[in-house]
């Protein structure tokens, strides 16, 4: 698959290294330093390459938004026209810049801001570190990425590709339902845990009932 890449930082540049190590090709773009875009595409070899933000999109079937919430509004205009476009925001609500109505998720926020695009959040709930570490871990010691969206294929996409990126992908529902995964880490919010297979069906079936998820999991 080819992937733009918007905000080729922390999250970006690892979901870009992921991406290129299975086989997929990534544009990176979104830098006020296009020489970092540089070294990262030359560490990521022959998969990746660079570009402005437009040029990403129209690289990508699918394109990973991946800057600070404060920079969204530059990074879509930057961006253009995303219809059609598998959008993976990555993004938490931290910092300046507009900020979600009371009771309205960021995903819905961010997908209104996205109109025309095929939008999906994921990535958004582990520390960039952690995701790059846990990445590839073997059988039930596999870590869970969550994914909420609107658009089940589009859904379906991103799923596949966190599978081969190494990750349990789990589909906790639709933009207004993923309140969970959003920013602040918190007493029953699956935001900033790590969770494995076996203890994400419990989350997904409270989530759907709309009751308060079981505590959160430790694992040794
Ligand atoms: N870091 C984490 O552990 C983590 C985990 C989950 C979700 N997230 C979320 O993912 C998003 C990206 O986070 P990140 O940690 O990857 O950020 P980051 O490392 O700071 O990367 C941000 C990217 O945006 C680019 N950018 C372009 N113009 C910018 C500007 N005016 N100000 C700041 N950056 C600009 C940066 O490029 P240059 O710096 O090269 O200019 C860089 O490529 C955020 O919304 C964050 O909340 C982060």
């Amino acid at each position: 698959m080819k992937i733009g890449i918007i905000g080729s930082g922390h999250i970006g540049g690892n979901v870009a290294r992921q991406a290129a190590k299975a086989g997929h090709d990534v544009k990176l773009s979104f830098s006020r330093d296009p020489s970092s875009l540089a070294r990262l595409a030359s560490e990521l070899g022959s998969n990746a390459s660079i570009g402005t933000p437009a040029e990403a999109v129209q690289f990508g079937q699918t394109v990973v938004f991946a800057v600070p919430w404060a920079v969204i509004p530059e990074a879509l205009e930057q961006a253009g026209d995303l219809a059609g476009k598998i959008v993976i925001d990555t993004t938490n609500q931290f910092g300046p810049g507009a900020k979600p109505a009371p009771g309205e998720t960021a995903a819905s926020f961010n997908a209104a801001r996205m109109r025309d695009a095929r939008y999906v959040k994921s990535f958004n709930t582990l520390t960039a570190r952690f995701q790059e570490q846990a990445a590839r871990r073997d059988g039930d010691e596999r870590v869970v990425q969550w994914i909420c969206g609107d658009d089940p294929e589009a859904k379906k996409v991103v799923a596949g590709l966190l599978e081969e990126m190494g990750y349990v992908p789990v589909d906790l529902g639709g933009n207004a339902d993923c309140a969970v995964m959003e920013a602040p880490r918190r007493a029953g919010a699956v935001y900033g845990e790590e969770y494995r297979a076996a203890d994400a069906q419990a989350v997904v079936d409270a989530v759907r009932a709309r009751q308060p998820i079981p505590p959160t999991p430790s694992y040794p």
